[in-house]
């Protein structure tokens, strides 16, 4: 049977977790398979040692009913399975073109064909509806853009087995639904699809079956047209209390805490002004490219302003840097937590330090001792899942990573919050928990503005929302009096 895959018993132990332990499960062919569960629970593990990319401590795989085992990402290439990791692999300083064909580029004789390179990147691209330029640099695009070009290249390959670790973290809605019909018309042409994802809502529009694990362990699979909601979430958590949000407070709106007016940066946005309050949780929707991030980057001090004036507590702020901003107060965690977010190679510790070593250090001068309870209070409120807070950032599952970026930036006390993303790739229960923990902020006076991508969660969270369209402010509604269909439609089209 072309693309059944088969685990028998499989377990990957690393230093001091078991993060997969005796999975077992056989999926079949021709369907779209959602994988689920907590942050940490050892979804990644399983299709990495499926990809090659890892290898079990034991047990077996089989594909088509034929035992195989992957000593590298190509040799499961060579088998037709083709994944798209959770963290992206691009070369940023490479083309789209290029990317897509790396290790393959088109030749005419001994020389590489960049006219057919880029036709055949072109006509990729155009099928996902992308409007991406096949010269331009990786690393100009958004991390949502990148994303889907690494989609494109996957499906390049003709794969008989797709395998995507959260492929739709960083896209908005429009694309979402390109990738779901691409999806579906791979799966009509007898492609296996295994799908992790932390949106529930997809799991019903996409997938046929879905497995829960657990802790590294198999929970079960169930059938979606047999499965709810709240019996997913069983399996995955056993049970999750929603977050239950404060009731609303009136934003005191005397005097802002920042104020900006007329921000331009071509081409990216143009003429933003609005103002933030204290303790208002000020949401930000738009589409991919909208210029959400840009603006926040712009604020920040991250890029340079083409002109506009910012206020920030209470002070005129001619040039904007980060470290100006952040002596203010100002914090920012990024949506890209690879490239910006954190220091992969340095301890999850240290990770957790890093904005906040000014004041935590006495006279220049720290130690970890002094360091700890800053560390061990974002652990502890965060929930963050880490087996030893001196290993590497890099050995925590995707969802905790994301949570280390958050507690980074609460220890540095900030009068004002920028979210980029924040419940990017992060599973039920940690979002409920960074959203508790906003609205407790938030209470305690700290602003904030709150990007997300999925509009649902802009209306629970945000006391009010800005929406951007081509890199201008369209509109400011109030999640109170404005529905799910309102808002989407604000987002894709610039107006009601
Ligand atoms: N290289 C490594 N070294 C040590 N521990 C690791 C390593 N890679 C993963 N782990 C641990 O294995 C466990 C499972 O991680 P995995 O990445 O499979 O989780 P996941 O289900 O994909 O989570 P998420 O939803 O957050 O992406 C976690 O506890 C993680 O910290
Ligand atoms: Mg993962």
């Amino acid at each position: 049977m072309r693309g059944a895959i088969e685990f028998k018993d499989v377990s990957k132990a690393y230093d001091g977790t078991l993060a997969l332990s005796h999975f077992s499960h056989a999926f079949a062919p021709a369907r779209v398979h959602a994988l689920m569960g907590r942050n940490g629970s050892g979804k990644s593990t399983a299709i990495k040692i499926l990809a090659g990319a890892v290898q079990p401590s034991s047990g077996t795989m089989s594909v088509n009913g034929r035992e195989v085992s992957f000593a590298t990402p190509s040799e499961a290439f060579a088998a037709g399975i083709v994944t798209v990791h959770q963290e992206l692999s691009l070369v940023p300083s490479l083309s789209v073109g290029e990317n897509i064909f790396l290790g393959r580029l088109p030749r005419r004789g001994r020389f590489v064909d960049w006219a057919e390179l880029h036709k055949r990147a072109a006509a990729l691209l155009t099928e996902m509806e992308l409007e991406i330029e096949p010269r331009r640099l990786v690393e100009t695009l958004s991390l949502g853009q990148q994303q889907m070009v690494e989609i494109v290249k996957a499906m390049s390959f003709a794969p008989s087995v797709l395998i995507l670790d959260e492929p739709t973290s960083a896209l908005a809605a429009r694309e979402v639904g390109h990738l779901f019909e691409l999806v579906r018309r791979l799966k009509a042409r007898g492609v296996t699809v295994i799908y992790i994802t932390h949106r529930m809502n997809e799991l019903f529009e996409l997938a046929d079956t879905c497995t829960v694990v657990r802790d590294g362990h198999y929970v079960g699979t169930i059938e979606i047209s047999d499965a709810s909601p709240a019996k997913i979430v069983e399996m995955m958590f056993g049970d999750v209390a929603k977050a239950s949000r404060p009731a609303r407070r009136a934003v005191n709106r005397a005097a802002p805490v920042l104020s900006v007016r007329h921000l331009s940066r071509a081409p990216a946005f143009t003429d933003i002004s609005f103002e933030l309050y204290p303790g208002e949780v000020l949401g930000m929707a738009g589409l991919l490219g909208a210029g959400r991030t840009e603006v926040l980057r712009a604020i920040f001090g991250a890029d340079p302003l083409d002109s506009g004036e910012i206020s920030f507590a209470g002070q005129r702020v001619d040039k904007p840097t980060p470290k100006r901003m952040k002596a203010l107060g100002l914090g920012y965690t990024p949506e890209n937590r690879k490239e910006v977010g954190l220091v992969q190679m340095a301890a999850i510790h240290d990770n957790l330090i890093l904005a906040s070593l000014d004041r935590v250090a006495r006279a220049g001068f720290t130690n970890r001792a002094r360091e700890t309870p800053s560390v061990t209070r974002q652990i502890r409120e965060l929930g963050i899942k880490v087996a030893d807070p001196l290993l590497p950032v890099s050995t925590l599952s995707g969802g905790n990573q994301q949570k280390v970026v958050i507690g980074n930036w609460l220890n540095t006390a900030p009068k004002v919050m920028f979210f980029d993303e924040p419940s990017r790739g992060v599973d039920l229960q940690a979002k409920q928990q960074i959203f508790e923990i906003m609205w407790a902020e938030a209470a305690a006076g700290l602003s904030s503005i709150f990007v997300s991508s999925e509009l649902e969660e802009l209306l629970d969270v945000a006391d009010r929302i800005l929406v951007l369209h081509h890199g201008r402010l369209v509109a400011e509604v109030t999640p109170q009096t404005t529905n799910l269909t309102e808002l989407y439609q604000l987002c894709m089209e610039g107006h009601p």
